[in-house]
């Protein structure tokens, strides 16, 4: 396991509890405060909701669910109960404290993506947004061979992701040829894919815009370094996909609706 990503979440999400700027950030750059560190935007969480709704599985897994919003916001939204993981223990902390009112709803474990074969339940969906990276994940085929293990006949995979092509050209990254694409295949998955490399574009446009507007703020309560990493991540990648090499993809695997 990657120690020095734990060490770094762990201090991310302290440290984000505490901030009333990082808040309002979240509202006004993903539409609600869900404490989001990837790239789903409010347009992304809308097409999420309405693909868990028209699906008939109830029991779902959020890998990499951090603190654990989004997982509590899914099963509000469509009733489903929802077990979250994430190698971050303080992450996790978080995210127990605050639902500890909805356990029979939203469970949370404090688990690596790789120790999921060892779970007990049996899921309809499992979730990733922004975690399967190969920075976090070693082997993304053995990730989903051991989700095979744990979904139920029937169920489906729901991942969304962004990606830098090696060289120029966005056709160089169809969402098949990517190393989730690949994988996907290889473990015996068929999906259907949205392109959401646009909406990816927008959204850094208005993290940047954002984070510059709220500089003050973040000061404010000492932290502008959370504000300087969230406006040069987002000044990288949107050269990236500017120039035509970043590209952002929804993938869906054979869900079974209602
Ligand atoms: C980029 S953040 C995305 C968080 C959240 N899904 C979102 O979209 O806001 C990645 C999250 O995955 C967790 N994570 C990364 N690698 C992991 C692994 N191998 N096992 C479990 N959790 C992991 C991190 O702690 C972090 O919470």
């Amino acid at each position: 396991m990657p120690s020095n990503y734990i060490d770094f979440y762990n201090d991310y999400y302290a440290r984000i509890l505490q901030s009333k700027a990082h808040a309002i950030f979240c509202e006004k750059v993903y539409g609600r405060n869900l404490c989001q560190e990837g790239m789903l935007t409010e347009l992304q969480l809308d097409k999420l909701i309405e693909t868990l709704k028209e699906s008939r599985g109830k029991n779902i897994l959020e890998l990499g669910c951090g603190n654990g919003m989004l997982a509590e916001y899914i099963s509000d939204m469509t009733g489903s109960n929802v077990l979250g993981i994430d190698f971050s223990g303080e992450a996790i902390r978080q995210a127990k404290e605050r639902t500890s009112g909805k356990r029979d709803k939203v469970r949370f474990s404090h688990c690596g993506i790789d120790d999921i074969d060892s779970a007990r339940d049996r899921f309809d969906v499992v979730v990733a947004v922004d975690v399967l990276y190969d920075h976090f994940v070693e082997d993304i085929s053995s990730v989903f061979r051991k989700i095979q293990a744990v979904i139920n006949p029937g169920g489906g995979i729901l991942v969304f992701q962004s990606f830098i092509a090696e060289s120029d050209g966005v056709e160089n990254l169809p969402a098949e040829k990517t190393y989730i694409g690949k994988a996907l295949s290889a473990s015996g998955f068929e999906f259907s894919v949205t392109d959401l490399t646009e909406d990816d574009i927008t959204h850094w446009k208005l993290k940047i815009e954002t984070a510059r507007e709220m500089e003050a703020l973040f000061e404010k309560e000492g932290n502008s370094d959370l504000c300087l990493f969230q406006i040069s991540k987002a000044e990288k990648l949107l050269s990236y996909s500017e120039a035509g090499r970043g590209v952002r993809y929804f993938y869906k695997t054979g869900l079974r609706k209602e």
